[in-house]
């Protein structure tokens, strides 16, 4: 996989596709809230062709970075367009520093871009060439057709495709997080997935209306806003995005996500995972990377929720965590739950009012455990039995 994107030399016209993004490495919290030990990238693209193509821009922190990038690799060229796939400040906040060095640039948009960049840029003007759905403007050999994306995951979101490379820049989707420079041992659909589920997870519909539209397109290579360039296996890719979309388990596995006030419910959780014969993920969600929980949730077929009764409530990380999985579209997996309750437990009860009110199609494992404080060897005996359901 080449992350920095194809080069190439066709025909007697020079043609080519230069990266001219950059990797956050100093980024604390990615949208105020994901955590990203390895930074982000935020991808743009330079087509050189008869016409030049600038494919958005970069994060307002690397505004300098992004236009010494770009001048350096116009070598002498002025751009004729910007294209803006999407207006979300991570791609857009340069916008109005590029359109000021290259003050004829022609911005190409729909009529959502151009309302958000009045949005976002009170008082600013520039050319504007406004598209619609299926619209091509010709570079020369590239061609840029229009493929809008609504709530993919904003709702001005179009795509750009190009015959030519037989090249989709697919803005957020087939992103992920980690910048550049880092190569991820897991591969790249751990921090994909946690990236999907993260932040386009609720737009399941909009992510698969876009699938059915591209279907037949020929498609080599897929270069997206964040991450690497996808050059090759494109179908291992597509595959996975319509899995998620169609929010489907991945894996015949099991995720635990547990809150433990005193230590005895989170002894329940790591006695269910001793006796799994399953692949599993265990999460405390008051301590682990609480969007690992969620796409640990969305992986596997088997959700187990082990916890507390909290002021007659379900434990406030408990309830964030089934609120997250309800914000995105929860369904189609197999829960079980561990209860604890010293005086009053009810949180069983609670957790099953939940599911039924705002998760769809959920198989419930009729075997719950309550634990009233510490374990006993009858609730040690449950859980073994537990785990030999969850391992059927
Ligand atoms: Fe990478 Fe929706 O912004």
């Amino acid at each position: 996989m080449n992350p920095y994107g194809i080069m190439d030399m066709k025909g007697m016209v020079k043609i080519m596709v230069k990266y001219i993004g950059v990797n956050d490495r100093k980024i604390d919290l990615f949208e105020g809230q994901f955590v990203v030990p390895e930074g982000i990238s935020y991808n743009s693209y330079l087509i050189l062709d008869e016409k030049i193509a600038i494919m958005d821009t970069v994060d307002i922190h690397f505004k300098d970075e992004f236009l010494a990038k770009l001048k350096d690799a116009l070598e002498g060229r002025m751009p004729d367009y910007l294209v803006v796939d999407h207006m979300e400040p991570d791609h857009s906040a340069s916008i109005k520093a590029l359109v000021e060095e290259y003050p004829n640039i022609e911005v190409i948009g729909n009529q959502a871009t151009f309302k958000m960049i009045h949005q976002f840029f009170p008082g600013f003007t520039f050319k504007q060439k406004l598209v619609k759905e299926g619209d091509v403007v010709s570079l020369g050999k590239h061609s840029l057709k229009f493929v809008f994306a609504p709530m993919v995951h904003w709702p001005e979101v179009m795509m750009s495709y190009d015959a030519y490379d037989e090249c989709l820049y697919s803005a957020d989707a087939f992103g992920k997080f980690g910048a550049l420079d880092f190569d991820d041992p897991e591969g790249w659909a751990c921090e994909a997935r946690r990236y999907y589920f993260g932040i386009v997870g609720k737009f399941g519909v909009p992510v698969q209306n876009l699938l059915k539209k591209l279907a037949g397109t020929p498609l080599k290579v897929i270069r997206p806003l964040h991450g690497p360039v996808l050059d090759s296996n494109l179908d291992y890719y597509i595959h996975l995005y319509d899995i998620w979309s169609k929010y489907e388990p991945e894996a015949d596995a099991v995720t635990i996500c547990y809150t433990s006030v005193y230590g005895n419910t989170k002894e329940a959780a790591e006695l269910l995972a001793s006796n799994l014969t399953k692949e599993y993920d265990i999460f405390d969600l008051a301590r682990d990377d609480f969007h690992e929980a969620i796409e640990g949730a969305f992986e596997n077929k088997y959700l187990v929720l082990a916890t507390t009764t909290y002021c007659s409530d379900i434990f406030p990380k408990m309830l964030d965590f089934l609120h997250a999985l309800k914000e995105r579209g929860y369904q189609n997996r197999t829960i079980a739950i561990i209860e604890n309750g010293s005086w009053s437990p009810q949180v069983k009860k609670l957790i099953l009012e939940f599911i039924t009110l705002n998760f769809k199609n959920i198989v419930l494992i009729p075997r719950t455990v309550t634990i009233r404080s510490a374990l006993t060897e009858e609730n040690r005996q449950e859980i073994v039995e537990l785990a030999k359901e969850l391992n059927k």
